[in-house]
């Protein structure tokens, strides 16, 4: 592979599936997950996707110049995508804060019934916890999950799958929090540090005190206090 991944996208690529029939690099910006997805030809078809037009215009020029293959770039909201009816494609969303995740993938889901199988690969930048408790009222199933530590800072990530009745429903908190891990701990930490300032604000307290309410359950854990 030619392009270069921090260790967070590393673990995003990693955790791309093979068999889909394209794979939609949402809010792309660089574009290199999904650059590298289409040089190791994890998927035939790659789609990249930024509203901002500066950002497509060069990552088509870089595209053109590297001669690859299989690939549309397209200038727009990610929320008003048009998808396709058939096929099976994965649309990955990371490294856009909880609003923007939440808002494009409510759009993307609004079509639902009139468009083909859609997967999820998701990787909010912040306020999980958020993030969570919203695709718990969606039809989604959790096919895998991670964390990932890349330059001080935690990144977890969900594969999901969309379709009534889910198998396996999302948790929150993720299942894959241990504390005695130093890597988890710091970063339930620092969570737990974020949300006790967010309970200062009235509009975020009740939210902010469930979080904080499980944090110190996986805190204590590590502890022995069940
Ligand atoms: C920080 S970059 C993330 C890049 C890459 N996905 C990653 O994980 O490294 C965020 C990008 O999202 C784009 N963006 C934000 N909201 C968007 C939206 N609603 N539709 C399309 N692109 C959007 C911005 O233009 C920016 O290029």
């Amino acid at each position: 592979m030619k392009t270069r991944l921090s260790k967070r996208l590393n673990a995003l690529f990693d955790a791309v599936p093979p068999g889909y029939d394209s794979v939609w690099d949402l809010c792309c910006d660089h574009g290199r997950l999904g650059m590298a997805i289409l040089e190791t030809a994890r998927a035939p078809a790659v789609i990249f996707v930024d509203q901002i037009q500066d950002i497509t215009r060069e990552l088509e020029e870089r595209l053109q110049r590297y001669g690859a293959e299989g690939y549309q770039v397209l200038c727009q909201d990610a929320s008003h995508l048009n998808l396709p009816k058939q096929g099976r494609h994965l649309l990955v969303l990371a490294g856009v804060g909880d609003e923007v995740t939440l808002n494009i993938m409510a759009g993307l889901l609004a079509q639902g019934a009139n468009t083909a199988r859609f997967d999820w690969l998701i990787s909010p930048a912040n306020n999980l916890f958020q993030v969570r408790e919203q695709l718990q009222q969606w039809p989604l199933s959790v096919q895998a999950e991670g964390f990932v530590m890349d330059k001080q800072r935690g990144y977890e990530w969900l594969l999901l799958q969309h379709g009534e009745a889910p198998p396996c429903p999302v948790s929150n908190p993720a299942p894959f929090w241990d504390a005695s891990q130093p890597e988890h701990r710091q970063h339930l930490q620092k969570l737990l540090r974020h949300a006790r300032k967010q309970s200062k604000n009235p509009q975020q307290r009740d939210q902010a005190e469930r979080e904080i309410h499980a944090l110190q359950g996986l805190l204590e854990k590590k502890r022995g206090i069940q």
